[in-house]
């Protein structure tokens, strides 16, 4: 995959992209990062890239020239995003599909935001991060590609290590626990130290399930719905979960 990154802020980049898994897969050509540099694409000699707002108001205003000039001249296909706060909030669906895209585009907002004109003619989609606001988009782009890249096939190192994970089956992820067996006095589920595959499993199923229901009832009503009818083991799970009031 390539990520085409547009900002006026490329330097912050120099982060989030060069350690652990992310480093890897670029080493790996997996995928590869380009930043371009929008404040390049300005005429005027200050390299002028904001404007105060029409209509007045407080703060300034990215101009539309230099980010359609920059996009237009490394554009390769596949989705244009802009990041802000008024698009659709991000999950691990949104990840899962742009990470089978062979090429994504992000570009990053400033101040008090983006000409409109970039919004609605040059963006193809509008990603937020959540219900707050950031300085730029810059730290939006480093979230959303990191979730993306990590799904690219290979990237991770069992291919099956993303299958589990919270928001990928629709349920929290189970209680991870590893050596030593008992830190201070707090001890290591016996079930997971028992050898017996079957165990572990139902051990970590009822984990995920009841983690679900008490920390996030909403995505377990509609893990619920999808997954109409329960499996035995699952009715059973629920069962017990019930007994002890959770349901
Ligand atoms: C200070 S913000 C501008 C906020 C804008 N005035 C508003 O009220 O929606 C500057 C830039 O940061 C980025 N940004 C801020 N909050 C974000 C969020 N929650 N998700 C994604 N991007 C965000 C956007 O690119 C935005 O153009």
């Amino acid at each position: 995959m390539i990520i085409d990154i547009y900002s006026l802020f490329p330097e912050y980049f120099r982060g989030p992209f060069t350690s652990s898994i992310i480093a890897r897969a670029q080493k790996a050509h997996l995928a590869e990062i380009h930043t371009h540099n929008i404040r390049d694409a300005a005429t005027d000699r200050h390299k002028t890239c904001d404007d105060s707002p029409y209509g007045g108001g407080a703060g300034m205003v990215m101009k539309a020239e230099p980010v359609f000039q920059t996009v237009e001249q490394f554009y390769c296909g596949g989705p244009i995003i802009f990041l802000a706060p008024q698009g659709k909030v991000f999950n691990q669906k949104t990840a899962e599909r742009l990470s089978s895209e062979n090429r994504l585009s992000f570009i990053c907002g400033h101040y008090e935001g983006v000409d409109e004109r970039i919004i609605q003619h040059l963006a193809t989609e509008v990603i937020s991060l959540g219900d707050f606001v950031l300085t730029g988009g810059e730290p939006a782009v480093a979230v959303v590609a990191d979730a993306v890249i990590r799904l690219i096939p290979g990237v991770l190192g069992n291919e099956n290590s993303s299958a589990d994970e919270s928001h990928t089956s629709g349920l929290l992820e189970y209680p991870q626990y590893t050596r030593p067996a008992v830190f201070r006095e707090w001890a290591a589920p016996t079930e997971l130290l028992s050898g017996s595959h079957a165990e572990i499993f139902r051990w970590r199923r009822r984990q995920s399930l009841r983690k679900t229901l008490l920390l996030r009832p909403d995505m377990f009503t509609i893990w619920r719905q999808i997954n109409s009818p329960l499996t035995k083991e699952d009715t059973k799970i629920l069962a017990e979960l019930n007994n002890e009031g959770l349901l």
